[in-house]
């Protein structure tokens, strides 16, 4: 990220990032948890899906959005994407935000998403559904290591999972097609796994039929309890950040496509009305 001058120093909402839809279900539960807070929402649907995308692509499509939160007013960025937590978060936080300003942040979503699963699995033995480049990534099974040395972690990626989200085709038949031949794929892998984490952000929109092809004694855990209740955490740990952050109840959300069919699909999936801008990364 080249040096930026001349940021807001004053403090703003919370920015949240997501390649599409899928950080709404991030924010919907920190929103949840913390509606005094203001929130700055960019969904990339113009790029997304990120999850086939290389190392260097997703670094420069995040990076691009980090700075234009951090533009925006923002002092506290969460990365609401496993991909670009996978991929891209490490770079950002050692290599961009060092030159930038040392008093912003940028949290990602893996951490506080293992972080409970010692305690949920009693087999030891845990899925991972997420996309290409979070499996390849290797991040679940070595954040889980780090934490959890005696579970066994499976991973199976979802190639089509998030576009069916993107292209609003995830009510449809079509899309159990996939749903179950990877769900499947996965439990044939280890038919021992008790616990699936869903590993990316969009795949809280397919719960429905997802509940419908995992057996029963299996959980399915989603993110975005974990990660509202970490980011409290982290406020209240970091009573300087929380200075930063304004609470004016507010909610703003951009896109890098059409404006109308954000607004229409994210108004559905949040059960209210929003309003959305369109803008452009560089
Ligand atoms: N929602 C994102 C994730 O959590 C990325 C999905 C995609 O763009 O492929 O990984």
């Amino acid at each position: 990220m080249s040096k930026i001058y001349h940021l807001p120093s004053g403090p703003g909402p919370i920015g949240i990032f997501d390649s599409g839809y899928g950080g709404l279900t991030i924010y919907r539960e920190i929103h949840r948890l913390m509606p005094e807070y203001d929130y700055l929402y960019v969904g990339d649907n113009a790029r997304a899906p990120y999850g086939t995308r290389s190392f260097d692509v997703v670094y420069e499509f995040t990076r691009q959005a980090v700075n234009y939160l951090f533009q925006s007013g923002c002092h506290l960025v969460i990365l609401a994407c496993n991909t670009a937590s996978a991929k891209a978060l490490r770079s950002i936080q050692q290599l961009d935000l060092p030159t930038l300003d040392a008093r912003r942040r940028v949290l990602g979503i893996i951490r506080p998403t293992v972080e409970c699963i010692g305690d949920i699995t009693k087999s030891r033995h845990v899925g991972v559904l997420a996309t290409e480049g979070t499996i390849k990534s290797m991040s679940y099974p070595l954040e889980i290591r780090k934490l959890f040395p005696d579970i066994k972690v499976t991973g199976e990626a979802c190639p089509m999972w998030a576009s069916l989200v993107e292209a609003n085709e995830h009510h449809n038949p079509g899309a159990d097609y996939f749903i179950e031949r990877d769900i499947y794929r996965l439990l044939d892998k280890d038919p021992l796994i008790d616990t699936i984490i869903l590993g990316c952000t969009h795949y809280p929109l397919l719960l429905e039929k997802i509940r419908k092809y995992v057996p029963a004694g299996v959980e399915v855990l989603t993110q975005g309890t974990a990660v509202a209740h970490s980011l409290r955490n982290y406020l209240d740990r970091h009573t300087e950040m929380d200075a930063l952050c304004t609470k004016g109840e507010n909610s703003a959300f951009c896109t890098t496509e059409a404006d109308d069919r954000f607004r229409e699909q994210a108004s559905r999936f949040l059960n209210h009305p929003i309003r959305a801008n369109k803008i452009t990364l560089i």
